[in-house]
């Protein structure tokens, strides 16, 4: 007997199913998704079900007061005869810290792997198989329970839907310096993957595309001068041919890719500093041609290179390289997540 229930109409979600040849990036839905709920203080058993609307209360907290913690993670299968997951321990960790943080309910590895492998397995046959492409998974966990009073719900769902894609972002976009606005401060929750953070990015992210940039580049909330992260990525730069990035504190997400660059980076024998960046600091050193490159990291991104920051004033300051040392990094993940290297990190599992 499955560990888990399987709705009626699941097969034939999975007939009807076709991948379109154009997918970009949360636009195409897998057919298929995850939900478990968590009521009278444990969870119950899963169920896979056709991908579609659900059900929640106007007045759930998760709507209410954002309570809700998502992770995102990819499955590949370029040439494989399975598909395999890159790191998903680690997604599980850091949705336990998260949930830690705002004191939710813990997905144990067991549901959580329940969860993900389920829908990796159902959707096996329509995970991309071109270099970059894969089937990005999407766990989140929010409180259904419904009302106003400030303490958190009593009832939770975890839920993984799932979407076929390619990278998030193509060609070496151009990042807006966000001076003014902050998206985490130390004591909130910015080393936690929770909804409420993007949302305090959004108006930021959303000025930056309407400004023809890509993303925008977050600072501390103390002084406004020392570098976090990008909206949804971590950021490097090659300063003097050494790797840089800004080290984590409590607003900083501990990105997966992050650390996995800066393993990979250092087994390919660069020098790596973790330590405080100074946004003007930065900006000299790229004027003065000591920072020689700037890119992005993330399960999303992987690893995206940076053509110039933009100060709000649009001055820009453009690094003499772009997609060097990032496209030695790209190719060097990507090798190893698609199984086309071998692993020395014991970091990919097959889903059975
Ligand atoms: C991810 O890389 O998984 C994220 O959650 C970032 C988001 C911008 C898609």
């Amino acid at each position: 007997m499955s560990a888990y229930d399987i709705a009626p109409g699941v097969a034939a979600a999975l007939e009807r199913f076709v991948l379109p040849e154009k997918l970009g990036f949360g636009a195409v839905n897998a057919p298929v998704m995850f939900s478990a709920e968590w009521r009278d203080g444990q969870w119950q058993r899963g169920t896979l079900l056709p991908y579609g609307r659900i059900e929640v209360w106007p007045g759930s907290r998760a709507l209410q007061y954002a309570e809700l913690v998502f992770e995102g993670l990819k499955a590949y299968q370029v040439g494989q005869a399975r598909p395999n997951l890159f790191r998903a321990q680690d997604n599980c960790r850091r949705m336990e810290r998260s949930a830690q943080r705002l004191s939710m309910p813990l997905v144990p590895e067991a549901l959580f792997f329940q969860g993900i492998e389920s829908v990796t397995s159902a959707c096996a046959r329509f995970i991309p198989g071109r270099s970059g492409q894969s089937l990005y998974l999407r766990p989140f966990l929010y409180g259904t329970e419904s009302g106003y009073l400030l303490r958190n719900s009593h009832t939770f769902r975890f839920m993984v839907i799932a979407n076929p894609v390619e990278s998030y972002a193509t060609g070496a976009p151009t990042v807006a310096i966000e001076r003014r606005e902050v998206r985490a401060a130390p004591g909130g929750i910015g080393t936690a993957k929770a909804a409420a953070n993007y949302a305090a990015s959004l108006r930021a992210s959303s000025a930056a595309l309407a400004r023809g940039h890509t993303v925008a580049l977050w600072l501390d909330a103390a002084e406004h001068r020392y570098i976090q992260e990008l909206s949804g990525m971590n950021f490097f730069a090659v300063i003097d041919g050494e790797l840089h990035t800004p080290e984590l504190d409590d607003a900083i997400l501990p990105g997966i890719t992050r650390d996995s660059l800066l393993t990979l980076a250092r087994h390919l024998g660069y020098v790596v500093h973790e330590r405080p960046m100074q946004i003007d600091e930065l900006l000299k050193q790229i004027e003065q041609r000591h920072c020689s490159e700037l890119f992005a990291c993330g399960t999303a991104a992987i690893v995206m290179p940076i053509a110039a920051l933009a100060e709000p004033d649009e001055r820009a300051y453009r690094p003499e390289r772009t997609d060097e040392v990032a496209a030695q990094l790209r190719a060097a993940l990507l090798a190893l997540q698609e199984r086309r290297a071998p692993d020395p990190f014991g970091w990919t599992r097959e889903v059975a």
